[in-house]
């Protein structure tokens, strides 16, 4: 079966200087090469979206993180509700700085992911090990997915593998590993929502994605995309890696 492809920008807290640059260069890039192997998605600050969003590009456009309430006092946070009135169709759910620095829980995750599928965004869920925890991988996926809530549609349900230890450091698994670890993320998917609904389900890669490298992990039968972190920052960079797939 045919999933849907997916390369993400993750732009973290990155993007001021020349980032309409950065847009309009790949919008260009993937007007113009007609691409239609993946959906392109670019998540930048929250700031920046608005201006994005109105410029009407071929791009879609994603927040990093959403509140799991709709409003109230919560300073400098943001609502799923909020995302959607903006125009983002995605949001990025529990990425590994966001568990590490603002000590994001299952608990909260798990009220996110239920509160951006309810606002119908599509949810790019990040999991991933610590480098410490390599050994017991398996076991830290397999909690870290127990934040699915039960009821959410898998339609709007993106899988994000990013290992801790691979996130802007250059190194990754070997391909093989790549492979075989989203192979086991869609059998513990199996196990949880039934065999038939995993098979929908888009599995993308992230740590240290770069032109070089992305062909032979965007080619892999078990990834069907991408989350790029430093090398979606420039477009020619992007743009080689949206042009990987074969
Ligand atoms: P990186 O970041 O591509 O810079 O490793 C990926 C991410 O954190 O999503």
């Amino acid at each position: 079966m045919k999933r849907v492809k997916y390369t993400i920008a993750n732009w973290k807290m990155n993007g001021l200087n020349g980032a309409v640059k950065v847009v309009n260069s790949i919008d260009r890039h993937v007007k113009k090469t007609r691409h239609k192997k993946s959906k392109v998605v670019i998540c930048p600050p929250f700031t920046l979206l608005t201006n994005f969003i109105n410029a009407k590009t071929g791009i879609n456009f994603g927040g990093q993180d959403c509140h799991h309430f709709n409003e109230g006092a919560f300073t400098g946070c943001i609502s799923a509700q909020m995302l959607k009135s903006a125009g983002c169709k995605y949001v990025i759910i529990g990425h590994s700085e966001r568990r590490e620095y603002q000590k994001e829980t299952s608990k909260e995750l798990n009220l996110k992911i239920d509160i951006a599928n309810k606002y119908n965004l599509k949810i790019i869920y990040c999991i991933g090990e610590k480098l410490s925890e390599i050994k017991i991988r398996k076991k830290i996926l397999n909690s870290q997915l127990s934040s699915l809530p039960k009821k959410i549609n898998i339609k709007n349900l993106i899988i994000a593998y990013e290992p801790v230890w691979a996130i802007g450091t250059g190194k990754t698994p070997t391909i093989g590993e790549i492979n075989s670890i989203h192979l086991d993320i869609r059998n513990l998917l199996s196990k949880k929502i039934g065999k038939s609904k995993s098979q929908n389900i888009s599995i993308l890669y992230g740590g240290s994605v770069n032109p070089s490298n992305a062909s032979d992990i965007l080619n892999l039968d078990q990834v069907d995309g991408a989350l790029v972190g430093g090398a979606s920052l420039k477009s020619k960079d992007f743009s080689k890696i949206i042009d990987s797939y074969s």
